[in-house]
């Protein structure tokens, strides 16, 4: 399956739409808890594949060294340094220098996500930590009506087995619960926009979704380490 186009660096504001969104409407931060779960693994360096401009790094952030990775160099020029501009699935790192490689909401973009699995894989030190995040194939059911989002190469239930070919054992932590709550039309349009959905779609779903509107949002976060010896 092809991987979902991405148009970070031709329409990087797309996605800082669809960030912004989430920031203000969700109860929840998946940045939140990846970073509480990387101080308790104890990891000092990180390399944050698809970092785009730092939502993470600034999770983080007093924390560990985060070297950012990403294709798009609009997103990587508002990412605090170190940067690496290069693609997941060829990481310009030796082997065993990271204890922990993040993955957050971008295996998707790749044709063959296993490839960039066994990259991070091999740049993890021995008992180093990939955690990597996927969205659901039934997300965000109630703007269904309007625009549902297209099966992917990486959504959250192939994930685990993709990790599994590369990782002995892979923890699945799964989010099923309207975590989001558009308050207005602007709101649901700016939401479907920001998830790629066409601009008539969202327009439509923001003419006739009554709001306030809440989001069942559904995905996981996959926890996988390497050996320690
Ligand atoms: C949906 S955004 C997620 C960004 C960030 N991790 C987050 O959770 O908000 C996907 C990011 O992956 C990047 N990306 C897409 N394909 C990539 C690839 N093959 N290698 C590295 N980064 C890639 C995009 O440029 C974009 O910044």
């Amino acid at each position: 399956m092809a991987g979902v186009t991405s148009d970070y660096d031709s329409a990087p504001e797309r996605y800082r739409l669809g960030m912004a969104v989430t920031r203000r409407h969700s109860s929840e931060s998946l940045y939140a808890e990846v970073a509480a779960r990387l101080t308790v693994l104890g990891a000092r360096r990180v390399l944050d594949v698809g970092c785009a401009d730092g939502v993470l790094r600034s999770a983080v952030s007093p924390g560990p060294l985060v070297v950012g990775l990403d294709t798009a160099a609009a997103l990587l020029r508002a990412h605090p340094p170190p940067v690496v501009r290069a693609d997941a699935a060829h990481l310009p790192f030796p082997d065993a220098s990271f204890d922990a490689v993040t993955a957050l909401n971008v295996l998707y973009h790749l044709p063959e996500p296993g490839q960039a699995v066994r990259e991070a894989r091999r740049v993890l030190r021995a008992g180093g930590t990939l955690l990597a995040s996927a969205i659901a194939r039934d997300d965000s059911p109630e703007l269904w009506p309007f625009w549902r989002r297209p099966a992917t190469s990486f959504d959250a239930e192939d994930a685990p087995a993709v990790l599994g070919e590369a990782f002995g054992r892979v923890a699945v932590h799964r989010w099923d619960a309207p975590l989001l709550t558009l308050p207005d039309a602007a709101a649901v349009r700016d939401y479907l926009l920001g998830r790629q959905a066409p601009s008539d779609a969202a327009a439509r779903a923001a003419r006739a979704v009554r709001t306030p509107l809440p989001v069942t949002e559904r995905g996981a976060l996959l926890v996988a380490s390497t050996d320690r010896t």
